[in-house]
């Protein structure tokens, strides 16, 4: 990024279920790592819905369209139909156009792994469209795929990958959906031929989500549509540790300004007041968004700090620790202090 704001705002939006543990910690990692940064909270989630009668308030969206960048932990939604409920994080994510949703992936820092992979999910269509329908005893769901938002998601990640090692593959199920998929499929191939350089094969999806468990390692970008995208990053998050440690960015065009940046992970009702929640793909969402608010020595101190802690600890249960999601968080927000007074005078107060 080449103009650096020394304030730029932030929107945290309030999410749900561990949202309530996870939110303070986040905040003042941006505080320490950005002491200049402007946060301004907006409600969102299924607890806003009950509140407010909707689930992103207009306020909460005003406040969206005019931050720098939005973080949110997650939202809790409900399984069965809810009139006048939609996801805040779709609403966001369509409302700012947020097309491209970026999800990398890596070993842990002391398995000796060689996992370093980026999932590039489309965000705005697909079966996420939100178009389903009800009749007695038959409901339909409606699937768009459009040539523009496979055209422009394949473009971002052939983008990606040129910066990387150059490999995409296309991840797709056109052998059946051969008129959605087909259309990801040769929009795709096509883009990413645009896009020059690049080592571009594909693999149906059934295959890709194998592939991603028994041999992650082959993988450096992959491009997929909404849903296999969801899908998919919850299988590869196991080769990086598992969802409480995997993260993503929600982006749009560059020079559009919006951005969200969230966990893959939901907002886990079952580890809600047990103090058990990993903290760290929450900081490393936020690790994203410091860097991409220009701040790149910050979001290297902040991410380091994590990697520290993985590997000497204090660790929650889910990476076989006795920590709790306070005495992570603090381990992290410590050590992050401490490299920044050190090497920029920093003063977070
Ligand atoms: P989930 O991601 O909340 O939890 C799945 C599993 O991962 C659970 O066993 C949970 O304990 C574990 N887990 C999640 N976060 C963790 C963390 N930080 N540390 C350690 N373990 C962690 O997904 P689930 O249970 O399918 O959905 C729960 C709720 O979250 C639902 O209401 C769903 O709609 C919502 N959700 C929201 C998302 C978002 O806001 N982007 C994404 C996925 C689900
Ligand atoms: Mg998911």
């Amino acid at each position: 990024m080449s103009t650096l704001l020394e304030t730029p705002l932030v929107c945290f939006l309030t999410g749900d279920g561990i949202s309530t543990e996870l939110n303070a910690f986040a905040a003042r990692a941006l505080r320490i790592a950005i002491p200049g940064a402007l946060l301004e909270e907006a409600p969102a989630g299924f607890a806003t819905f009950g509140a407010f009668g909707t689930a992103l308030p207009a306020e909460s969206l005003a406040a969206a369209r005019r931050a720098d960048a939005c973080f949110l932990v997650a939202v809790g939604s409900p399984m069965v139909p809810t009139s006048g409920y939609r996801s805040p994080i779709v609403t966001l994510r369509c409302e700012l156009d947020l097309f491209a949703n970026i999800r990398p992936v890596q070993s842990l820092p002391q398995s000796g792994g060689k996992v370093d992979l980026v999932l590039v999910r489309e965000n705005t269509e697909g079966m996420y469209a939100g178009r389903e329908t009800t009749q007695p005893g038959r409901c339909v769901a409606e699937r768009v795929i459009t040539e523009r938002a496979s055209r422009r998601i394949a473009r971002f990640a052939g983008q990606i990958a040129q910066k990387r090692s150059g490999r995409v593959t296309i991840v797709h199920k056109a052998n059946v959906l051969r008129e959605t998929c087909g259309l990801f499929r040769t929009t795709a191939f096509d883009e990413l031929e645009k896009v020059g350089g690049l080592q571009v094969d594909e693999l149906l999806v059934d295959n890709a989500a194998l592939q991603l468990v028994a041999n992650p390692e082959r993988f450096d970008v992959l491009v997929t549509t909404n849903l296999f995208g969801d899908i998919l990053s919850d299988v590869a998050a196991h080769a990086g540790g598992g969802l409480g440690l995997v993260t993503s960015a929600n982006l749009g065009s560059p020079g559009q300004g919006g951005s969200l940046f969230e966990p893959v992970h939901g907002s886990a009702p079952d580890l809600v007041g047990t103090h058990r929640a990993n903290p760290i793909a929450t900081l490393r969402a936020m690790a994203m968004l410091v860097r991409h608010l220009g701040f790149e020595e910050e979001a290297q101190a902040l991410e380091a700090a994590i990697n520290h802690t993985i590997v000497h600890g204090p660790c929650t249960p889910d990476l076989g620790g006795e920590g709790t999601t306070a005495s992570v968080s603090e381990a992290i927000l410590a050590r992050l202090y401490a490299h920044l007074s050190n090497s920029l005078s920093t003063d977070p107060s």
